[in-house]
């Protein structure tokens, strides 16, 4: 049973800068909810109630989203604003926020590492906020909660990249076991084209079982001097134990102006419907 979702959010969202100079990148809004909420309604969706995020500096603004403001609701309360609340108070109502920070930022697997106090010794999900991923009738940490139980092992969420776009990527190689899941053998973090082991780049859903702890303890920097989630999930993937899921769904990069602009337009337009 999944129990607990990581929200890795330390990092400096430099490609959105200066819009995140002071702001969180997890804040931006979509719409009219920040990037961090569709997250936590996609963890709750999947039945996870308790949600531990890895802040940093200039990040408290994470933390007061998830809280009650009690100035802002004694002036709405009885006004029809007061149901423009609704769905955070749905997240605050029902799930836990623990949170921890990332003093140094090593890279998303020192952030993970960094949450181990708040996980321990159980399998768990991790989700990257700025990927903001829409799926019905099961959003995708759902339909991966539901592999993980088949399987009991790591799941990554992988989809289809153009070979222009694959650089960008932690990229798998591995063995299909049917139309939708691989049994991952190898993975490399931003490979230059000619040596990307496929087209399946992995996005910002995981499930992952805790041995990564220990494998990310003896993890060195790797790419760009960072602590690589990938390095650590090839040393899981040799012993065969993770799984590559081609998700249903639509994933938008939130943290590229063009993702962050699509994502802003598919909303939109399914509010006007
Ligand atoms: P990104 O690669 O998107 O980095 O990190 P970033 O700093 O957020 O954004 P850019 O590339 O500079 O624009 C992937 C995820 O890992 C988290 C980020 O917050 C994001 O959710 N992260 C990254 C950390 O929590 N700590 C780190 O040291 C690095």
């Amino acid at each position: 049973m999944i129990r607990k979702c990581l929200f890795p959010a330390a990092g400096y969202g430099t490609r959105f800068l200066p819009a995140t100079k002071v702001m969180p990148k997890e804040m931006l809004p979509i719409l009219d909810r920040p990037l961090i909420q569709y997250g936590v309604e996609e963890a709750m969706e999947a039945g996870i109630k308790n949600m531990a995020i890895v802040t940093g500096r200039g990040k408290r603004a994470l933390e007061d989203h998830f809280d009650v403001n009690y100035e802002l609701e004694h002036q709405i309360r009885g006004t029809s604003k007061a149901s423009l609340l609704a769905s955070i108070d749905r997240l605050i109502d029902n799930c836990t926020f623990s949170y921890t920070r990332q003093i140094s930022m090593l890279g998303l697997g020192h952030a993970i590492l960094t949450g181990e106090p708040l996980i321990g010794n159980e399998p768990f999900a991790v989700v990257l906020a700025d990927d903001l991923c829409v799926s019905s009738p099961n959003g995708v940490l759902s339909q991966m909660v539901e592999i993980y139980n088949r399987y009991q092992c790591s799941v990554v969420a992988v989809e289809e990249v153009p070979m222009s776009e694959i650089h960008k990527y932690g990229v798998i190689a591995g063995t299909p076991i049917d139309d939708d899941l691989i049994q991952v053998t190898n993975m490399i973090e931003k490979p230059v084209a000619n040596l990307a082991p496929s087209n399946l780049a992995i996005i910002g859903r995981y499930i992952l079982t805790p041995d990564i702890f220990d494998i990310l303890e003896a993890t060195k920097a790797g790419a760009g001097g960072e602590i690589q989630l990938t390095d650590a999930l090839r040393a899981q993937a040799e012993q065969g134990k993770v799984i590559a899921y081609k998700f249903k769904g639509q994933r938008f990069d939130c943290g590229s102006p063009s993702g962050f602009v699509a994502a802003t337009n598919h909303f939109y337009h399914l509010s006007r419907r």
